[in-house]
């Protein structure tokens, strides 16, 4: 593992009940951050999975505190801007201070454009797409007030590069976060944020395991027929939440410090096909 210093530093984490977000607060806490961590904790109307729930994200802090470090725990929609803002608050208040945005939230299901509803389009859109950008803007602002910089990584896709049938409102969010990290880079460079993305092949998390269990191998066959494989090595599988923590964690360090306004893929090679 690589060794980062995020020793005095707040990181704050979307989507952190388990999946993704719990490993990306986990990786936080080893490297000596402290952590707010936050979630919705409960379901969504279109989404055919569980998400998270309170007792997921107390494990969470529990995995933080094992590390040696504090955890703030927040319950938060991100499609909300007045639950973004008063979290946002409220972590300043307790901790003094953000340093690291994770943008990590997000929600899948599948469709063609002309077969999903709008109550579909609407959950992604708001969840993917518009959740990263308020959670941006407030952590944004709050970088800005402070004037000591600042870092902000959200998390894209593979289906922020490249499109396919069957998901194409998840691919409009996931490009549209791209847009966003190359915008906010721009805007944000004068007060030294580093703004960037990561894009990940399949990942095994709950995300994909409520999918699967959803729609059936279907799924998994509409996706690998966009792009093939999600992996060029060995059996061609998932990878796991940490290898997409280990780029989070680049990305939130000056080891990245003329890094920014990128969509770093943490795809087994898989674009390259
Ligand atoms: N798993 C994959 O194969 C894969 C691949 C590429 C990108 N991604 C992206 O990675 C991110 C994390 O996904 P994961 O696989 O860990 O999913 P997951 O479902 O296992 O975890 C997602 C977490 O986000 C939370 N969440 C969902 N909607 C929310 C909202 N409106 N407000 C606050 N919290 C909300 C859920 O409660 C859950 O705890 C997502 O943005 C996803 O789109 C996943």
């Amino acid at each position: 593992m690589v060794e980062y210093d995020f020793g005095g530093q707040v990181a704050f984490v979307t989507g952190a009940a388990h999946g993704q977000g719990r490993s990306h607060a986990q990786h936080y806490a080893k490297h000596g951050a402290d952590v707010v961590v936050t979630d919705i904790n409960r379901n969504m109307d279109t989404v055919p999975y569980d998400l998270g729930t309170p007792e997921e994200l107390d494990e969470t802090v529990s995995l933080v505190e094992e590390e040696g470090q504090e955890a703030l725990a927040i319950e938060m929609d991100v499609r909300d801007e007045s639950q973004v803002k008063s979290a946002v608050d409220e972590a300043v208040d307790h901790f003094g201070t953000i340093d690291i945005l994770a943008n990590n939230a997000g929600i899948a299901h599948f469709g063609d454009l002309v077969e999903i509803d709008e109550a579909m389009w609407d959950e992604m859109l708001d969840t993917n797409l518009k959740g990263v950008w308020l959670c941006a803007k407030h952590v944004g602002q709050h970088f800005i007030d402070r004037g000591d910089g600042g870092k902000i990584v959200s998390t894209s896709s593979i289906y922020g590069k490249v499109a396919g049938p069957g998901s194409g409102h998840y691919i409009a969010a996931k490009h549209g976060v791209l847009g966003l990290t190359k915008t906010l880079a721009l805007e944000l460079a004068e007060y030294d944020v580093n703004v960037n993305a990561v894009c990940p092949t399949g990942v095994e998390t709950p995300m994909v395991a409520g999918v699967m269990e959803a729609y059936g191998e279907e799924a998994l066959e509409t996706a690998t027929e966009m792009t093939g494989p999600w992996n060029i090595f060995g059996d061609g599988g998932m990878i796991e939440s940490k290898d997409i923590s280990e780029a989070y964690m680049w990305l939130s360090s000056d080891a990245a410090r003329y890094v920014t306004g990128i969509g770093l893929p943490v795809d087994a090679g898989m674009l390259a096909k």
